[in-house]
C-alpha cells in the first residue's frame, strides 16, 4: 500500500495528541485535522452533548466519515482516543501517512484527563478503575496501527515534535522507494 505524507496522532485520552498536533502544526506550518474538532462543528456539539443525544455509535460512524474527508495531502491528523477500534479507521490512517502512537503512564493520562470533564467515557463511578480496563483493551490496538510510540510522560511539548520529526524523517528515508514509488 502506498503510504500518504501525513503525521498522524493516535493515543489514549490524555497522551496529549491534541497539545501535540497544535505544536506539530505550528512547526511545521502544515495543516492540521483533529476529527474531534471535525465532528463537533459537523454537529454544531461538543463531544460530550453528541455522546448524550446521539449515542457512542453515532460519534464511531462520524469518526470514520471525518477521516475520509481528510485530503492526501501532507497534514498534521489528530484523532480520538478510540478512533483504532475500527479497523477501517487504522486502514485509512495508514492510507494518509505515517502513525505515531503517543503513550504515557497511566498515573500521567489519569492526572491529565482528570483536569477536565470533558470525556464522556470517564464519567464514570469509579474513573480511575475505567481508565485502566479501557487502556488495557486498547493498548495493543495502539501498538498494532502505529510505526512508532512517544512516550510523553515526562517530556515537553518541543521535545516530543523534535522526537516526532526525527523519527518520521527516518523512517522516510528508510523507505523512501516504497513511499516515492
Ligand atoms: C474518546 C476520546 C476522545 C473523544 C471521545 C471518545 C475515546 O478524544 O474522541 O470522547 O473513545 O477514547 P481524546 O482522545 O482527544 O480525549
Amino acid at each position: 500500500m502506498n503510504r500518504g505524507e501525513a503525521i498522524v496522532l493516535i493515543g489514549f485520552m490524555g497522551s496529549g495528541k491534541s497539545s501535540i498536533g497544535r505544536h506539530l502544526a505550528q512547526r511545521t506550518k502544515l495543516p492540521r485535522y483533529d476529527t474531534d474538532e471535525m465532528i463537533s462543528a459537523r454537529f454544531g456539539l461538543k463531544i460530550a452533548e453528541i455522546f448524550v443525544r446521539f449515542g457512542e455509535e453515532e460519534f464511531r460512524a462520524a469518526e470514520t466519515d471525518a477521516l475520509g474527508q481528510i485530503p492526501a495531502r501532507p497534514t498534521i491528523v489528530v484523532t480520538g482516543g478510540g478512533i483504532v477500534l475500527r479497523p477501517e479507521n487504522v486502514e485509512i490512517l495508514r492510507q494518509l501517512g505515517i502513525i505515531v502512537n503517543l503513550a504515557a503512564d497511566k498515573e500521567t493520562l489519569y492526572e491529565r484527563v482528570s483536569r477536565r470533564a470533558t470525556r464522556p467515557l470517564l464519567q464514570t463511578e469509579n474513573p480511575r478503575a475505567t481508565l485502566s480496563e479501557m487502556l488495557r483493551l486498547r493498548e495493543p490496538l495502539y501498538r498494532e496501527a502505529a510505526d512508532f510510540a512517544i512516550d510523553t510522560s515526562v517530556l515537553r511539548h518541543e521535545e516530543v515534535s523534535d522526537a516526532i520529526l526525527k523519527q518520521v524523517q527516518e523512517l522516510r528515508s528508510r523507505t523512501r522507494g516504497s513511499y516515492d514509488g
